[in-house]
């Protein structure tokens, strides 16, 4: 079966391969092949000023239609923590300060030092925007929820990951392996509600 060429708005080539994977895995049989930013040869810079997740995605998303006429999406995740109102929410990656050495594990924990443990509940959330054309788009999101430690733990994956405990799964996402993250994280959600949506366009546009 022919592969349906869309664009997602990454630069990024484990996060294009992965979520390729996650898309592929929800489509029934229908199957996409993902094409980076480097793929279209798109190199402009685009300023994510949007104030929610589905705003970031949409920005970005948007930016690469405009330019390719190509469908597209694009994610935008993070960590809000309760306790913190929601921070670092869209500002995850940046969280870390000069105090923390750049780090936003460790301005995390510091954060949380007086937190009992019944408050120290959070959640990873992810938001995908896809256009589809000038006057289709639409969006979707996944979210997983879990506890703070109060240490890092376990040694894989990245970001937030040794300090973002799963109950379910009696383990943090650094201490699980890629197969079973993929299962339950916000992203797989997200991608599971993407295929759902994007399968309905597939006979369109191929
Ligand atoms: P992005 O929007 O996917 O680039 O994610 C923004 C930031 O959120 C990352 O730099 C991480 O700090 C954090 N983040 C998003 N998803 C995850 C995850 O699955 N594990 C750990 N950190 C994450």
């Amino acid at each position: 079966m022919k592969k349906t060429k869309i664009i997602f708005a990454s630069g990024n080539p484990g996060k294009i391969k992965e979520m390729g994977y996650l898309i592929n895995k929800n489509l029934n049989g229908f199957e996409t092949e993902l094409l980076g930013l480097k793929d279209v040869g798109f190199t402009d810079e685009i300023i994510e000023n949007g104030g929610t997740f589905e705003e970031n995605a949409e920005i970005k998303a948007r930016a690469v239609f405009d330019k390719t006429g190509m469908i597209c999406f694009a994610d935008d995740s993070g960590l809000c923590v309760d306790d913190l109102n929601g921070a670092p929410g869209i500002y995850s990656a940046r969280y870390g300060g000069k105090a923390d050495g750049g780090d936003g594990n460790a301005r995390l924990l510091r954060e949380l030092k007086d937190v009992p443990d019944n408050k120290r509940t959070a959640y990873f959330y992810c938001a995908i925007y896809c256009v589809i054309d000038k006057n289709t788009s639409f969006c979707v999101s996944g979210k997983c929820s879990g506890i703070i430690t109060r240490e890092k733990t376990g040694e894989g994956g990245f970001g937030y990951d040794p300090v973002f405990y799963y109950p379910p799964g009696k383990k943090t996402f650094a201490e699980m392996t890629d197969e079973e993250k993929n299962k339950i994280s916000h992203r797989a959600i997200a991608a599971e509600q993407f295929a759902k949506e994007i399968v309905k366009y597939m006979i369109e546009i191929k």
